[in-house]
């Protein structure tokens, strides 16, 4: 249940200066470690999954798990896209079950970064899913030596980050002082004057890239200058990968769990410094009473039909199955038939939908007005139509994180 909307958690932390991670995971040891590090100090948390990062694991796969893991959570979780290329990310993403959006239009012309983002933007609002566009260039590969990838840092100027904010309106913003995805050699230098005319400019959280590398001071400074947000994963893969090699020195022999025994904590450990340096700990409760719950809506249908036969229904509701599941917002399309002989219905739809502000998407949606007045209520005039808000209760009581 504590998924939460992410523009709130967000513009709670920019309110009440402090920092949420928004921790990139590439597999279930990395999701485990987030959100137990997140309940031990009691946290709010970003579970973020970056697209560059497809090519090692089906993203499908990774969403169901991070959907449960959240929801199973007793802290505050938001569940974000990071750095979506395209429009078509954003919206699988949105349909797979992330309430935060990102796609990086960045490298582009800003009037074509406005336009891909203001899209996303008009996509998202229709389904209650926050937006991060990005400003400004941070150059540099998540999990990688920046040195290998030196693309120019090009720094986000203050008023076009203004003028950006206010033409796409998205809910957060990524900008670039002097900070590099990956492994970093040297010492950063972070711009900060620029980042509190930004803030001073845009007046809405805004977000950090590349937090491997940056000291404890950098990131009191960053926090003090409206960063709300900041993105994590290198120290996480490098934690990861040093308990690795240890075992690998240590135990030549093992085997891929010997390997990877105490991957989790590492991870965990260095989680844990981050949310409690960022402000973040000790959060939970405040975030969870004052942010907006994060819940789907069950679109139910009962119906029977008139003019034809069983076997059609099912070709009827093959060809809605298709469709409507294209439909932004709409998470899953259940088709069902009664399984009592005389039930008052003998047919159902049960449309989950990712939040209530897809009740208007759908309806209006052109895909749907085609489906319903060509292929269901010439039909189906005998129906009842409910939408539901509700609580998905998963595991078991005692089965949370907690608990292992
Ligand atoms: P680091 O890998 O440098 O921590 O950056 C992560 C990031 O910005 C993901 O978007």
């Amino acid at each position: 249940m504590p998924l939460v909307d992410m523009h709130d958690m967000l513009h709670h932390a920019h309110r009440n200066g402090y920092a949420v991670g928004g921790f990139d995971l590439v597999g279930l040891d990395f999701l485990e470690a987030i959100v137990e590090a997140g309940e031990r100090c009691r946290s709010p948390l970003v579970l973020s999954l970056a697209e560059s990062h497809f090519e090692h694991f089906d993203f499908g796969i990774a969403m169901a798990a991070t959907e449960y893991a959240a929801q199973r959570a007793t802290v505050p979780v938001a569940i974000h896209l990071d750095h979506g290329a395209s429009p078509a990310s954003a919206l699988r993403a949105v349909n797979l079950g992330c309430n935060g959006v990102m796609v990086d239009a960045s490298h582009r012309p800003f009037a074509e970064n406005v336009a891909l983002t203001r899209q996303v933007v008009e996509m998202a609002r229709g389904c209650g899913v926050a937006v991060e566009g990005e400003l400004g260039y941070v150059a540099g590969v998540e999990g990688e030596d920046a040195a290998k990838h030196p693309g120019e840092v090009v720094y986000t100027a203050p008023d076009e980050a203004a003028r950006f904010a206010e033409e796409t309106g998205v809910d957060c913003l990524a900008v670039s002082i002097g900070t590099v995805h990956g492994r970093m050699k040297g010492t950063p230098r972070l711009d900060f004057e620029r980042l509190a005319a930004i803030n001073e400019a845009v007046g809405r959280p805004l977000v950090i890239h590349g937090g491997t590398g940056l000291s404890d001071d950098d990131f009191r400074r960053l926090i003090a200058h409206g960063t709300a947000k900041i993105n994590y994963f290198t120290a996480l893969a490098d934690a990861a990968g040093a308990c690795i090699r240890d075992h690998a020195q240590r135990a030549p022999e093992a085997g891929y769990t010997g390997l990877h025994h105490g991957v989790r904590t590492a991870i965990a450990a260095e989680v844990e410094r981050c949310m409690r340096l960022w402000g973040s700990a000790g959060r939970a409760d405040e975030v969870l009473a004052e942010c907006r719950p994060w819940r789907p809506v069950e679109h139910v249908i009962f119906y029977n039909v008139k003019g034809i036969g069983d076997d059609q229904v099912e070709a009827m509701a093959a060809r809605g199955r298709e469709v409507l599941a294209t439909i932004p917002g709409v998470r899953r399309v259940y088709t069902g038939r009664a399984v009592q002989h005389g039930a008052q219905y003998r047919f159902s739809w049960v449309v989950r939908f990712a939040h209530e502000n897809v009740i208007a998407t759908y309806r209006d949606h052109p895909e749907h007005v085609a489906f319903a007045d060509d292929w269901f209520r010439p039909v189906a005039g005998d129906r009842v139509t409910i939408d539901f808000s509700g609580i998905d209760q998963v595991g078991a009581p005692g089965d949370g994180a907690g608990a292992r």
